[in-house]
């Protein structure tokens, strides 16, 4: 988009409005990272946290076109029930049912999923540039996987083993997606061998999330030496299935390139130019550390 598409985007108060919906909201990294992003692009605009309970996210969403947002990020937990007020959801996005971005084009409010776009660029950039033929175990079956396997999925993997512990949604997901890719689901005990034979294993669970810093999702012993082992847990940066994986030889990824990356793609939708991605970076590290002091 040339600057001048972009200006046109600016409402006539000079400055281009973005936000996050979320309850609660105080604790996202979000405006830190876009308001950076803005600065660093020379984009005058403001990224507001929107503390919007459920019972108010249908006027929130129409208040997007009454106020003259550009756009927002919704977040947990309106990420499904957000998809009723809006004018379209891209097909993506439907299909992996959440939202995650709104688009506001003069009045017609689009959403989008940039959860899983965000994660596989990540993925691809900081390790692994070539998802095609590898064979993928994803931990987890719930609302991230479903946005991170749709997106590997596009990559043309040779085979997706989605495991959770309860196995039968690990099962419908892989019978969902199943004319899409080589996508099988099993119960924590059936996976053994998939994650044994695994290039790329990938960790949605909550399973290592602060204050559980000391919990892996999958029993050491199975993982392979050598791999690549990947979490989207970003606190703490480096969960203990990560150092353990390190320390038998893996390459290993966090989930801090993936929350910049979903937000770079937002970004990107709304203002047609690529983010600066580094820039986002710094901020969000900047707003961890600045918390540690606090
Ligand atoms: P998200 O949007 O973060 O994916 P979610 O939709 O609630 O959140 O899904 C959470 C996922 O983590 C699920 O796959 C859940 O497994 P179940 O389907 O069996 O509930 C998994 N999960 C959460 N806590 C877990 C635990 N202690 N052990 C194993 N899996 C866990």
């Amino acid at each position: 988009m040339e600057s001048n598409q972009l200006k046109s985007l600016v409402p006539a108060s000079g400055s281009l409005l973005l936000g996050v919906m979320g309850d609660p909201i105080a604790h996202s990294k979000s405006p830190a990272m876009h308001q950076a992003a803005l600065g660093a692009m020379g984009v005058p605009g403001h990224y507001v946290p929107l503390h919007v309970k459920p019972d108010n996210l249908k006027d929130a969403i129409q208040a997007i076109r009454a106020l003259g947002f550009r756009g927002v990020n919704v977040t947990i937990p309106h990420k499904v029930e957000v998809m009723t007020y809006l004018d379209a959801v891209d097909e993506g996005a439907k299909r992996i049912g959440a939202v995650n971005t709104v688009v506001n084009d003069n009045g017609l409010l689009t959403g989008y999923n940039t959860d899983g776009i965000g994660y596989v660029r990540s993925l691809k950039e900081e390790i692994l540039p070539e998802l095609a033929g590898k064979h993928i175990v994803v931990l987890g079956a719930g609302g991230a996987a479903r946005g991170i396997i749709h997106a590997l999925i596009q990559e043309g993997p040779g085979s997706v083993s989605v495991v959770n512990r309860t196995a039968s949604k690990a099962k419908e997901l892989a019978e969902e997606w199943g004319n899409l890719a080589q996508i099988r689901g099993f119960g924590e005990s059936e996976a053994e061998t998939a994650i044994r034979s695994a290039d790329v294993l990938i960790n949605t669970t909550s399973v290592g999330m602060h204050p559980n810093v000391n919990q892996v999702p999958v029993p050491e012993a199975w993982i392979p030496e050598g791999i690549v082992v990947s979490d989207l847990i970003y606190n703490p940066l480096t969960t203990k299935l990560l150092s353990i994986s390190a320390a038998k030889g893996c390459s290993v990824h966090g989930g801090l390139g993936m929350f910049i990356n979903q937000g770079a793609y937002a970004l990107e939708y709304w203002t047609g130019q690529p983010a600066p991605v580094e820039d986002m970076k710094a901020a969000v590290l900047e707003s961890f550390r600045r918390e540690t002091r606090a």
